[in-house]
């Protein structure tokens, strides 16, 4: 409602009409949709209606699947209501067809895909457009993705996925927005505002699906579908707020997590599922289980059989079945029986029918499109934009960045230099190989342009253990006056769904290519190509110039030789910290102090003293990361004024009542020579509270652009959003606390302002 009025006033500033605002979160409450729904319901058999909650995947599987592919038939049956991994549109028309014409009752199918970072037009991984910090972006890259989806007949994206990653290790962590929930509820926001548009019923909009609700970022030990443990303070304070964030926003689906959460399985947690997302929060689109998750009920030992499986998963609030085949078999007997009652089902089917008649799938079941043969300029321009903002300058010692081209020579050395594959990244959809120009391709000819020239060599494999090729590369090098080393993950084996890390370093042999490549003296420029933060701490000692370039989509190539080469600033930030030992994780900057901080202890040593020792520490490694949440470097220099705020206190009477709040300020200033776009930070800490708080908590964000010489002053709003928490008695608000604010570069740096928050 608060989030409403905001709007309200937001828009009606700009002069937008009610009209207007109402459309993105029209179809959850409207009155048309709902007779219509009401009315279909009535003549629904309970087959029929169980249909509804069930789909099924087209050939790509991420587990074990059901093995069946009788789909013509039980959508000619009523019984399926949904397929995912089916796409184009002849193929998505003729399923559609037998749903229309053939079924007692014509109830169109929704087609569903992972469309994770973008559909054809191949986008930066989503840890990479997080490390833009520009919704605004993010929201165009996801419009692209939903027009072209939508285009083969695809209405329904598994994304986004909004999940807290703090653990590096964690192969899923490339697919979320990193460790922050303020700047990954602003995110998860644009996502569905790209997705679904100003209004689902448009043609060119798809049912987002938020997800994987919830806690399955906190895996334990970061190994994927693991157990999480999330106190109840926690989730709702940082593993919770981007899931909100996307039903505010009109979400229309969600999709339930693998793991077990708090020992009862996101899947049968009808604390998650029921009490905080339809009831506290309000949703009224559909929950999706994950794939198979029903079925894996039973070897988490909650479910002895499938029918019981089936029974707790609808009776907590799944309403759709992805790919367990336990809904289909024995949903009718659990109803029969009285375990679930038939008002479950209905409920049920009600959220699925809403969400297909609000995307005008009843009255426009066909796509009338085609799958183009390549990718608009404006996409491609959109996406080599993408990921240049993405890129994160992480060293450049000795200004070795931008390179000069001028009558000089490059070597492009490393397996991740000429492979298009890669550049697609961990999760393409529709995304092709032949779309992607490399860095090599680019690099040439942009050098070759300048009268420079580039000599590549592979010099080893992502995953090879023979140094073959190191004799040929550093014969390169050695012929260069600066050398480009692209190092860094394999993108599918390594990142992604099942592909946590026990390790972060870079794999196999590249830790010695790279060292082989240093030792020749010729200045080195590492580009990480990675969905990971890894652990750099021998490049960051021995190696002028890291480039954390993520996995950059179709016009990596581009991107990457503007940004090296100077056309444009690296302009990226971390929304990872990258630990210094895998041992440090989970690593997150916005933890909470202890008892015994280790401030002013020097940390690069073992303790040589009781003082040093007894602390919050590790005696073998620092506590902090090797580049922290925030970070990022650019060819300028850019400078901070102190942070100053409109007044040193307000009361918490008038903050918790909307009737207060503070501005905290800074003069932002290009000192250096060279246009920047700089991540302007807004982080606060409050103590004196009935709980801890963190050390730093990142409240606000502005990117904005500096010329040479010229200063904006930044201004953020700290009012009852940016102050309240859960406290000590489980109460969101704001209490009396000292208050430390940073409008800062980082999660690090910034000159605090101290306030009060008066009673
Ligand atoms: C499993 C993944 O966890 C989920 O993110 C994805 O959407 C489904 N498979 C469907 O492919």
């Amino acid at each position: 409602m608060r989030t409403l009025r905001i709007l309200l006033c937001c828009f009606l500033l700009l002069g937008v009409t009610v009209a207007q605002i109402s459309a993105p979160t029209a179809w959850t409450n409207n009155p048309q949709i709902e007779s219509r729904v009401d009315a279909l319901l009535k003549q629904m058999t309970l087959e029929e209606k169980i249909g509804q909650l069930i789909t099924y995947s087209q050939g790509a599987r991420t587990g074990p699947g059901t093995g069946r592919s009788d789909y013509k038939e039980l959508v000619a049956k009523g019984q399926l209501g949904s397929i995912f991994n089916l796409t184009g549109a002849s193929a998505t028309n003729a399923m559609q067809k037998i749903a229309m014409e053939q079924s007692r009752l014509p109830i169109p199918l929704i087609f569903g895909l992972d469309i994770i970072h973008g559909f054809r037009t191949t986008f930066p991984v989503p840890l990479a457009l997080a490390a833009t910090w520009d919704p605004a972006l993010v929201e165009r890259a996801s419009r692209v993705a939903a027009r072209e989806a939508s285009r083969e007949g695809v209405r329904w994206t598994f994304s986004p996925m909004v999940d807290i990653a703090r653990d590096a290790r964690w192969g899923r962590i490339v697919e979320s927005a990193g460790e922050d929930p303020y700047l990954g509820s602003a995110l998860a926001v644009a996502y569905v505002r790209g997705y679904q548009g100003s209004s689902l019923s448009d043609p060119g909009s798809i049912a987002a699906c938020s997800k994987h609700f919830v806690g399955y970022g906190a895996a334990e030990a970061g190994r994927d579908y693991n157990t999480a443990e999330i106190p109840v303070r926690l989730l709702r304070q940082v593993f919770l707020p981007p899931f909100q964030a996307t039903v505010d926003a009109g979400s229309a689906t969600f999709m339930s997590a693998f793991e077990a959460l708090n020992g009862v399985p996101a899947t049968t947690n009808a604390f998650t599922l029921t009490q905080i997302l339809r009831k506290e929060w309000g949703f009224r689109g559909f929950v999706v289980s994950d794939f198979g998750a029903i079925a894996e009920l039973i070897p988490q030992g909650v479910a002895a059989n499938g029918m019981v499986a089936a029974g707790k998963a609808i009776l907590a609030g799944v309403d759709m079945d992805m790919e367990s085949s336990l809904y289909g078999p024995h949903l009718t007997e659990l109803v029969k029986s009285g375990v679930v009652p038939e008002s479950v089902i209905d409920e049920s089917v009600r959220r699925v029918l809403r969400v297909k008649f609000a995307l005008g799938l009843f009255d426009h079941p066909y796509t009338e499109g085609s799958a183009s043969n390549g990718i608009a300029a404006e996409d491609l321009e959109l996406a080599r934009k993408a990921a240049e903002e993405s890129f994160v300058l992480l060293q450049n010692e000795g200004g070795v960045l931008p390179m000069k081209a001028n009558g000089k020579t490059i070597a492009l050395i490393g397996p991740l230099a000429d492979d298009a594959g890669q550049m697609l990244g961990s999760w393409s959809a529709k995304g092709e190989a032949k779309d992607v120009v490399t860095l090599r391709s680019a690099l040439t000819s942009q050098v070759e342009a300048a009268q420079g020239h580039v000599l590549y060599a592979q010099g080893t494999g992502i995953l090879t253990a023979s140094d073959a090729g190191f004799a040929d590369a550093v014969a390169a090098a050695r012929k260069s006056d600066i050398v480009v080393l692209a190092l860094g993950e394999d993108a599918r084996w390594m990142t992604g769904e099942a592909a946590s890390r026990a390790h972060l370093d870079l794999p196999d042999n590249q830790q010695a290519l790279l060292e082989a490549i240093t030792a020749t003296g010729k200045p080195v420029v590492l580009v990480v190509f990675s969905g990971h933060p890894l652990v750099l701490n021998w490049a960051a000692q021995h190696v002028p110039a890291i480039l954390a370039a993520w996995f950059p989509g179709v016009q990596a190539g581009p991107a990457l030789s503007n940004v090296l080469l100077g056309a444009s600033s690296p302009s990226g930030r971390l929304t990872v910290s990258f630990p210094r030992s895998v041992g440090q994780e989970p690593l997150y900057y916005n933890h909470f102090n202890t008892g015994r901080p280790a401030d002013g202890v020097d940390l690069s040593r073992p303790p040589t003293n009781d003082g040093e020792k007894y602390r919050s520490r590790y005696v073998d490694e620092q506590n902090s990361a090797l580049f922290p949440f925030g970070y990022g470097l650019t060819y300028s220099t850019i400078a901070y004024s102190p942070t100053t705020a409109s007044a040193t206190t307000a009361s918490a009477k008038d903050l918790n009542a909307g009737s207060a709040s503070l501005k905290v300020t800074a003069e932002v200033r290009n000192t250096g020579s060279r246009p920047a776009d700089e991540v302007v930070q807004l982080y606060i800490r409050q103590t004196g509270t009935s709980v801890v708080r963190p050390v730093r908590e990142l409240k606000g964000f502005q990117r904005i652009t500096l010329a040479p010489g010229t200063s904006q002053k930044v201004e953020f709003t700290l009012g009852r959003d940016q102050l309240k928490f859960w406290n000590i008695d489980m109460k969101d608000v704001v209490e009396p606390a000292q208050l430390t604010v940073w409008v800062a570069p980082d999660s690090i740096r910034g000159t605090p302002a101290q306030l009060t928050i008066a009673p």
